[in-house]
């Protein structure tokens, strides 16, 4: 059975090893830095598993982003400040089981995820900074581009709807 954990309780070496995404940054970032930013509370990894094989891997951190790159509709209800903002880090599906709606699954659990932080800090927005080739995967869930900025945005009162709730 498949079930998202926190690479905190996962022990095997050797399924981290084996994870292969075909991309090599994340790769890398998964066997060499996930764990050490876990420890150091600078990024919270979740891993998508079934036993000890991984099937995927996600990585959220805390960001801001400048007033000045929302949308014009956006900007007009909020102060000058810089935005706080949950950010997708890291995101990630093993090549041998994409196109097989994992990357939704941990998509979702990201979804509720920012719900519940949100619901404790202040979170106006989830970010990614996505790879070229994956904008249109972000897209497809709702995220908007900022002005300015390789970010792309989807607001928590958006998210409340998308996962119905008020
Ligand atoms: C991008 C990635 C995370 C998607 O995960 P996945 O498990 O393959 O995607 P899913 O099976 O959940 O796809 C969900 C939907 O997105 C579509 N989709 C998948 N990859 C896509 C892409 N790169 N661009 C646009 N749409 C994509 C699927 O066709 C599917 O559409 P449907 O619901 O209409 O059938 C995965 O392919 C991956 O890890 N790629 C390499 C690393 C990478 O680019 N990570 C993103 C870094 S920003």
């Amino acid at each position: 059975m498949i079930k998202i954990v926190s690479i905190s309780s996962y022990l095997s070496k050797t399924g981290i090893n084996v994870f292969d995404s075909g991309d090599e940054n994340l790769n890398t970032y998964l066997k060499k830095y996930a764990g050490q930013n876990e420890l150091r509370g600078f990024g919270r990894t979740f891993l998508l598993v079934d036993q000890f094989l991984i099937i995927g891997f996600y990585t959220l951190s805390t960001t801001d982003v400048d007033w000045l790159s929302l949308p014009n509709e956006e900007k007009k209800k909020l102060p000058k400040y810089p935005v706080p903002c949950l950010r997708i880090a890291r995101f990630a599906v093993d090549r041998k089981y994409q196109g097989k709606g994992y990357g939704k699954i941990m998509m979702r659990d990201i979804f509720i995820k920012t719900l519940s932080v949100a619901s404790v800090a202040g979170v106006y927005a989830l970010i990614v900074e996505p790879k070229e080739k994956a904008i249109s995967y972000y897209t497809q869930f709702g995220f908007v581009k900022l002005a300015n900025v390789g970010s792309y945005a989807l607001p928590v009162a958006t998210l409340k709807k998308l996962i119905g709730e008020k």
